[in-house]
């Protein structure tokens, strides 16, 4: 299933403006089918784990307080080419600069408290969707 799908969270900003189902109804109107799904909330220590690629860059420590702030919506994604599919229904990681009909260009408010994560490669996919789903999860 490689290349057909992807890991999204829905970040505590748009969780805590109510947008969960909007959000939720864009990403099953954009063909995107899901397969496990889960309403949780990172300590520190997860949200530290999840993003330690970003450890060295200067946003990396309020990265981590804002995705630890507030429960997310965790979600596997399948779709064909869902990765790419998936980064262009969400928009740019800034708003200011995302699409007109995106999902961060209606929900997000800033770079940081963007609404949305979208893994940006299959490997990634794969290694954030088993962050947070067992086998049993997936449907
Ligand atoms: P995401 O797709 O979750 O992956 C990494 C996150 O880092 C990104 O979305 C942004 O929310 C965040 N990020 C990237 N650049 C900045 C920045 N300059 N300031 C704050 N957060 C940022």
């Amino acid at each position: 299933m490689l290349g057909n799908r992807t890991f999204t969270m829905i970040k505590p900003d748009a969780v805590a403006k109510n947008n969960i189902g909007n959000i939720l109804a864009m990403i099953n109107n954009a063909g995107f089918k899901i397969i496990a799904l889960k309403y949780t909330q990172l300590s520190r220590e997860q949200a530290g784990t999840f993003y330690e690629v970003h450890k060295e860059r200067p946003f990396y420590t309020e990265l981590v307080e804002f995705m630890s702030s507030g429960p997310i919506v965790a979600a596997i994604l399948e779709k064909n080419n869902a990765v790419a599919d998936f980064r262009t229904l969400i928009g740019a990681t800034d708003p200011a600069e995302a699409a007109e009909n995106t999902i961060r260009k209606k929900y997000a408010e800033s770079k940081g408290k963007n609404a949305v994560h979208g893994s940006d490669s299959d490997e990634n996919a794969q290694i954030e969707g088993s962050f947070f789903f067992s086998g049993l999860e997936r449907f």
